[in-house]
């Protein structure tokens, strides 16, 4: 199983829009696939219609109480896409586990004891907190969700440097999918400055497809469907297609059978 982290520590930047859509399209693509909830916002939880009272364990339980993930994993309306919701519990999480050994392990133990899926993603808080650090410890590599926006170039450097740091102490082989520009705004010449400038500072690491700003995004998850399900054919549902594509010739080749 591959496991992808999607972070970035920066808030309202298009983490959990990226999330709901991508692991729509690998299950759509015949991926066995899960998506964990590791925000206590539960954001994730609710846009794929999974509401509070039926979020019936959570990753709480996982990180907490060493629950399995197949144990907390339920389905969700998208054939072949199965979710581990959050709860707010999860904001105590992090109190919690002080003092614990090996706490920002315990995702990672989790993962490794996980046989029923070929992907896993990880929708992650905007925090490099303990729920971040697990979520970095357990993955194979990164997807970071990057708004066009000024500042966007500043947060990055703290994450990259999170990333090495994680990579020195937790998960050396943790690897960095790429860079994906979101909310990108064509008729808006400060959004196309930003991506002209993260594509020159960062090259290759940032995907070619760019998400475009696009309001069927952003209606979908109060229906509780990914923009893929509620309008197949809007001009953010199709870009997420592509994205999908784009990573799928990124992904670490020897953990796709694994
Ligand atoms: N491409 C887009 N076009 C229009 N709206 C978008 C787009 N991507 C995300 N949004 C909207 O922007 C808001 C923030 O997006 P999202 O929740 O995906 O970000 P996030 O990084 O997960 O936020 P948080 O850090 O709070 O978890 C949401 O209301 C979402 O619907
Ligand atoms: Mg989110």
């Amino acid at each position: 199983m591959i496991c992808v982290a999607i972070a970035n520590q920066k808030g309202g930047v298009g983490k959990t829009t990226t999330a709901i859509n991508v692991v729509t399209a690998f299950a759509a693509a015949g991926w066995r696939t899960l998506l964990i909830d590791l925000d206590p916002q539960g954001n994730a939880s609710t846009g794929l219609g999974v509401h509070t009272p039926d979020r019936l364990r959570s990753s709480y339980e996982v990180l907490v109480d060493e629950v399995s993930l197949s144990e907390c994993a339920q389905p969700t309306s998208i054939p072949g896409l199965d979710l581990v919701p959050s709860t707010v519990d999860l904001s105590g999480a992090e109190v919690e586990l002080v003092g614990v050994e090996g706490r920002v392990r315990r995702l990672r133990d989790a993962i490794a004891r996980e046989r029923a899926y070929d992907i896993c993603f990880i929708d992650c808080p905007p925090s490099l907190g303990l729920l971040t650090l697990n979520a970095l410890t357990a993955a194979d590599t990164l997807l970071v969700p990057l708004q066009c926006e000024f500042f966007a170039l500043e947060g990055l450097s703290q994450l990259l440097q999170t990333v090495d740091q994680v990579q020195k102490r937790f998960n050396p082989d943790l690897g960095i999918l790429g860079i994906v520009l979101t909310m990108a705004d064509k008729r808006n010449r400060l959004s196309d400055m930003v991506g002209d400038d993260v594509r020159a500072s960062l090259g290759k690491l940032v995907f070619d497809v760019s998400i475009p700003r696009n309001v069927r995004l952003s209606e979908a998850p109060s229906h509780g469907l990914p923009a893929l399900v509620y309008d197949q054919g809007c001009a953010g549902s199709r870009a997420y297609v592509a994205l999908t594509r784009e990573m799928m010739t990124r992904l670490p080749k020897r953990k796709i059978a694994a």
